[in-house]
């Protein structure tokens, strides 16, 4: 019987390409960054699965192209580019990888954290172009996060996560999530409160939600504005949470003290991007998983989802569960 047919968006760790192997025929983009959207409508019309990247829109048009399409399993924990209404109507499996980088962003987002916090990136410059020259008492002064309360906008795993690491640094933790999490309350003494009082209260704000319509721009000028002048805001989630241009004001303005950025409006970041021209705000380039850990369990879950889903097996994890069980 012929193997099922499988286009693989970027190059995968090679513990997804092991599972893959013998079990479905496939090719893998092996350009740089993400492939064209024609090429992406093209190689559809052919294939039973895709292993899709946060780069590929998959939208109504994608489907429409689609004929013999099952799945598409998307190598992240965040699926804000498939139009998952448009793939159960189209009776489209979507699967996506959480867990296996619950730790590993949070780990960026706290490193994120410290580094505004401590100033690292601007010092580190200081240092390297010869200017440190003396030491005194009020040089680049910091924050501290001991005794600190940190406000967590999504209180999901990665969320949690966060929250764990700022008990371990003595923060008290406080969430806006559309759910009460008794048990994450109990274990990090965590409280529930309304976005307004997490905004007004917290000196470090770290965003973990999705991207939905609920969540794009929810943290606005008017947001920005009920900040503490010297609180710090972290985002290692989707950059459409945040208005840039209202971000870019509060820091340039000083009205903010300071912001660690994994995730942007638009990626990659275009250099002549206002935000990068601030001292006082620390980038990365969406790296939130990008761990061997991570990265190889991401493959290897997102190969699994999608073989699963082809041989008529449950997907450890379904976005739209509703295909399955109609
Ligand atoms: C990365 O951004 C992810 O959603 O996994």
């Amino acid at each position: 019987m012929a193997l099922p047919k499988v286009y693989v968006s970027q190059r995968i760790l090679k513990e997804g390409r092991d599972i893959l192997e013998g079990q479905v025929s496939y090719r893998m983009w092996e350009g740089e960054g993400a492939p064209d959207r024609d090429i992406l409508l093209r190689e559809v019309q052919f294939i039973d699965g895709l292993l899709s990247m946060p780069a590929d829109k998959i939208d109504e048009e994608f489907f429409q192209q689609a004929p013999h399409l099952k799945v598409v399993s998307q190598h992240a924990v965040g699926f804000d580019n498939i139009d998952i209404e448009a793939a159960t109507r189209h009776g489209v499996l979507i699967c996506n990888t959480p867990d296996v980088l619950t730790d590993a962003t949070a780990d960026l987002a706290f490193t994120l954290l410290l580094a505004v916090a401590r100033r690292l990136v601007e010092c580190s410059g200081y240092l390297r172009r010869g200017e440190w020259r003396t030491w005194y008492p009020d040089m680049w002064l910091g924050m501290d996060t001991a005794r600190k309360t940190l406000g967590i906008i999504g209180f999901g795993k990665i969320g949690q996560a966060m929250a764990r690491r700022g008990r371990g640094f003595g923060m008290s933790i406080v969430y806006f999530n559309p759910s009460p999490k008794p048990e994450a309350e109990k274990e990090l003494g965590a409280r529930r409160v309304s976005l307004d009082e997490l905004l007004r209260i917290s000196d470090y704000v770290s965003i973990h939600c999705p991207l939905t319509s609920e969540t794009r721009g929810l943290i606005g000028e008017a947001e920005l504005k009920k900040m503490k002048s010297t609180a710090i805001l972290i985002n290692t989630a989707r950059g459409l949470v945040v208005d840039q241009r209202a971000l870019y004001k509060a820091l340039s303005e000083k009205w903010l003290w300071g912001a660690g950025l994994d995730v942007f409006e638009v990626e990659p970041v275009p250099a002549d991007e206002p935000l990068l021209s601030l001292s006082n705000v620390t980038v990365m380039p969406h790296m939130g998983s990008a761990t061997l850990d991570s990265r190889g369990g991401m493959s290897r879950l997102a190969a699994q989802n999608l073989i699963d889903a082809l041989q008529g097996r449950r997907p450890a994890y379904v976005v739209n569960p509703e295909v399955l069980d109609r």
